[in-house]
């Protein structure tokens, strides 16, 4: 979970300023409600999305961890208007607060799990930018859909690829964590993937980003 109190994200908020989508207050007050900020991204990872997204000229999403549709709202801000967002949660409750959160008809927020929903609605379907932020153990199988339904020219973005900085442990210590190996196999198979061309930005979780060049 993010520290709210990270100067960086602070910081990052004040740059901001008015680029802050007019949602994203109210959906913070809910997840300080329900005791879940800080498992939403953060200022500095909302700025970096937002920058991959316009540069980029991302235009098709899918978000694979919708949670409140915190995130979520972010990238359809910076979408263009003919823009799409898939993004799949499979908590019920989660699901249903990003109902009443998003109302863009840009946007479609399927239920379910996400592994069973790419094997099945979305296994013919193209994007621009994959952004994993759900299940870490699953990390990998997303990583498997998201290298071959990118589309030449877009990116995957998987964040909290340090999972709390476990990945640094030595080698044996990483096996043995299930987590940790997961998401350091989600690391080496992208950086491997040599229709790929990687990075890990170093946010306080690390957010790992590979952009297809081939
Ligand atoms: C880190 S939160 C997502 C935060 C969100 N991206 C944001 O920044 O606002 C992870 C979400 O993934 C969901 N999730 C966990 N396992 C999942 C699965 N197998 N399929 C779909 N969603 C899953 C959780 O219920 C949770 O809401």
């Amino acid at each position: 979970m993010r520290k709210n109190t990270n100067p960086v994200d602070a910081y990052v908020k004040s740059l901001l300023g008015e680029q802050l989508p007019s949602q994203i207050p109210a959906i913070e007050s809910q997840l300080i409600k329900d005791d879940l900020l800080g498992i939403n991204i953060g200022f500095t990872e909302a700025a970096i999305l937002t920058f991959l997204i316009k540069s980029l000229k991302v235009e098709t999403i899918l978000e694979i961890g919708t949670q409140y549709g915190y995130s979520t709202t972010w990238m359809l801000e910076a979408l263009p208007p003919h823009g799409r967002i898939i993004s799949l949660e499979k908590d019920e409750k989660h699901h249903h607060q990003a109902q009443k959160n998003i109302q863009d008809g840009r946007c479609e927020l399927l239920f379910g799990d996400a592994r069973e929903i790419l094997q099945t609605r979305l296994q013919n379907q193209q994007f621009d930018m994959v952004f994993i932020d759900a299940n870490k153990k699953a990390y990998p199988d997303y990583l498997t859909y998201a290298c071959d339904h990118v589309k030449k020219g877009g990116i995957v973005v998987g964040d909290n690829t340090f999972l709390f900085g476990a990945v640094f442990e030595a080698p044996d210590v990483v096996q043995k964590n299930a987590m940790a190996s997961a998401m350091h196999k989600f690391n080496q198979t992208l950086f491997a993937d040599t229709r790929f061309v990687s990075c890990i930005l170093p946010t306080v979780e690390g957010l790992t980003v590979g952009y297809r060049n081939i």
